[in-house]
């Protein structure tokens, strides 16, 4: 295994880089996701009035949805540098403190993942998000002393897939809002790909946009992705975007008509065919899968449980009645406690 340091400033993995050239520059580029924008508008345009910088900032919800490329555009909006780390990345609190003492006034800190953050680390942001101050405590024991530093004005701007682990006290220190990213419709996500087809400069027809969008997850990451694959197979096989390409190039790819993977699929199968349908706790199932929790928690579950084909119970994951027709089992037969779905 690789043993190379994240550097904490260069922290984004490279899939985020991915769909940067598709990534809006300006607000009106940016489709969906309305009630955001708006409280955004308001609050930016509020901070510009009093000639501050805007209050710390968290979004949250599902992968790919587009929390990254909403703080690039607040950092566009407001005439900001963004500094961008994650919390993975920052391993000690030397590495936080290198990173918020060398911020300039108006600056924007940008920390995805930040449910993953130390405790301890955690801790150093508080006084840094609430009053400005870093408290470091310098040597150990009797003789331990706290330096405290002033620091320059400055936004955070943190993301998470997982708000349920932001401790409150961090919560309830992002005074400029808290922001739920919802999955998109599939009018908008073939607003997006009518978009991105144009800065790829890939013709497109109306039928093939359509048939992305409805196997893109909802998500404008996953539909970028999509967008391109089925370029690259228009273009190896010499032939025209269309419907029957797009079909062709995607089932190839293992994606469904409900744009399901291969992953999402053995999940479902999995539940029905090792535990009778659920429940069944996250830590069976993934050692089942031989796969992360982390993996099928935050990127397959949030999609199976938005078009109802799973749900998350106290007692564990249960596959619907929708689930199991999508899976082509009958549910009576496999599953005694179907009356329960
Ligand atoms: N690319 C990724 N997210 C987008 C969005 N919300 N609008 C337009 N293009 C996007």
């Amino acid at each position: 295994m690789s043993s190379k340091k994240i550097e904490p400033l260069e922290a984004v993995s490279d899939i985020k880089f991915l769909d940067q050239t598709l990534r809006p520059s300006r607000w009106n580029e940016y489709i969906g996701q309305k009630n955001i924008k708006e409280n955004l508008r308001i609050l930016l345009s509020a901070a510009k009035e009093r000639s501050h910088p805007p209050e710390h900032i968290l979004f949250y919800g599902p992968p790919g949805l587009g929390k990254t490329t909403l703080a690039h555009l607040i950092a566009k909006e407001t005439g900001s540098q963004m500094k961008i780390t994650s919390g993975p990345a920052i391993e000690r609190v030397g590495d936080l403190a290198s990173i918020i003492t060398n911020l300039s006034p108006g600056d924007i800190l940008f920390i995805d993942e930040i449910h993953r953050l130390n405790k301890t680390i955690e801790e150093v942001l508080y006084p840094a998000m609430e009053s400005g101050t870093l408290d470091i405590i310098i040597g150990k024991g009797p003789s331990a002393r706290t330096l405290q530093l002033d620091l320059p004005p400055f936004t955070l701007i943190a993301a998470t897939t997982k708000i349920a682990l932001i401790s409150s006290p961090l919560r309830s220190r992002f005074s400029g809002g808290i922001f739920r990213l919802d999955f998109y419709t599939e009018g908008e996500i073939g607003e997006i790909l009518s978009r991105s087809s144009k800065i790829l400069e890939v013709p497109i027809n109306k039928d093939a946009i359509e048939e992305i969008s409805k196997r893109s997850r909802f998500t404008p990451r996953t539909a970028n992705y999509l967008l391109k694959r089925s370029r690259d197979f228009a273009q190896v096989h010499k032939r025209k975007l269309d419907k029957k390409t797009v079909e062709e190039a995607l089932t190839l790819l293992g994606i469904d008509k409900e744009g399901l993977s291969h992953s999402d699929r053995q999940i479902l199968e999995t539940l029905i065919h090792k535990f009778a349908g659920g429940p069944v706790g996250l830590n069976t199932l993934a050692a089942a899968l031989s796969e992360e929790e982390a993996t099928i928690e935050e990127f397959n579950e949030p999609y199976l449980i938005q078009i109802g084909f799973l749900e998350r119970t106290p007692r564990g994951r249960t596959v619907t009645r929708l689930g199991y027709k999508h899976s082509g089992v009958n549910a009576k037969k496999t599953n005694p406690q179907e009356k329960l779905l």
